[in-house]
């Protein structure tokens, strides 16, 4: 299926990432938030990723032009009817994104390809709200989207191969390379990444050693760019609870057991860089 314009649901962090990138490769991309407020400052987050890459000479200033020319903000969701290819980015809240793919099923004629970028929602889950299951699928891009190069598409057991075939030749491009995982929990990334994150928090949370000497084992004897508690500061503490406990409940392994202290910090309002208190502390 031919793809040229995309329809970006939510305009956080992932969505306008999923937005600029699109929008860089050429496609028109709908971009799509619940507030004028909301939706001006994703669209101003994308200006200003564009203007860095002017500024580092990565792009010429016309095609920064172009990418924002090709990038239409709507309140109104209705207007997603011309897309061809939707990706869901909005919270992490099963009965929210049944609700979007429930009123993009109807609003979409029935070749449009539905996708949620969700890391811990069961993706047959969301697409049971919609009479399309075999044009639903996980489209799971990593933060921060422009730099990661990395996607990982879901294919439930009703994704058609068709809709694979698309959603993977959309992946690459718009530079990605692709992997492809059943829909389980946590995916390929995250069933790895995660259970070594909740191990940090457990070592830390017994003592063994500081958060500082964790992360920096980590970045210096494994050569990852972020340390396992600086990461999870990065990624958001309460996506990586949610993400946990949700698991554990799908498959019972302890492995996924979210640590007290994570808990807790949940609790307090501590999700990490964005809410400026996590494992760090951020201005
Ligand atoms: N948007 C666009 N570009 C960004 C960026 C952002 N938010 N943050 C950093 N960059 C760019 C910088 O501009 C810089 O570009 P140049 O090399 O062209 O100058 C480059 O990335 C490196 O940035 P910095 O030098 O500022 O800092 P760094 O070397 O520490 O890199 C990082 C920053 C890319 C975020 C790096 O620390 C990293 O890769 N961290 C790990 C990220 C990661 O694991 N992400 C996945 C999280 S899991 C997830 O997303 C999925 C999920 O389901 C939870």
């Amino acid at each position: 299926m031919e793809i040229s314009t995309i329809g970006v649901v939510g305009c956080g962090i992932m969505g306008s990432g999923i937005a600029q990138i699109s929008a860089q490769a050429g496609y028109e991309v709908f971009l799509s938030e619940i507030n004028e407020d909301t939706l001006e400052k994703g669209i101003s987050s994308i200006e200003n990723s564009l203007a860095k890459l002017v500024e580092k000479g990565r792009i010429k200033p016309d095609e920064k032009l172009g990418a924002m020319s090709r990038i239409k903000g709507v309140i109104d969701i209705n207007e997603f009817a011309v897309c061809n290819l939707i990706i869901e980015a909005a919270t992490e809240k099963i009965d929210l994104k049944r609700s979007i793919f429930n009123d993009l099923d109807k609003i979409c004629p029935q070749q449009t390809i539905l996708a949620t970028n969700t890391s811990s929602v069961s993706v047959i889950d969301v697409a049971n709200a919609t009479n399309r299951l075999e044009r639903v699928l996980g489209m799971h891009f990593f933060n921060p989207v422009p730099v990661m190069k990395l996607l990982e598409v879901v294919k439930t057991v009703a994704t058609s191969d068709d809709t694979i075939k698309t959603a993977v030749a959309f992946g690459k491009s718009v530079g990605k390379t692709v992997i492809i995982a059943k829909n389980t929990p946590a995916f390929i990334v995250n069933r790895l990444a995660v259970p070594f994150i909740l191990s940090a928090i457990r070592m830390l949370e017994s003592g063994v050693a500081t958060k500082e000497d964790i992360d920096t084992g980590v970045t210096l004897g494994l050569n990852h760019p972020m340390g396992p508690l600086t990461l999870a500061d990065f990624i958001g503490l309460d996506t990586l609870y949610y993400l946990a406990r949700g698991a554990y409940e799908d498959t019972g392994d302890p492995i996924w057991i979210p640590p007290i202290l994570l808990k807790d910090m949940v609790s307090a309002g501590w999700f990490g860089c964005k809410t400026g208190r996590g494992f760090y502390i951020y201005k």
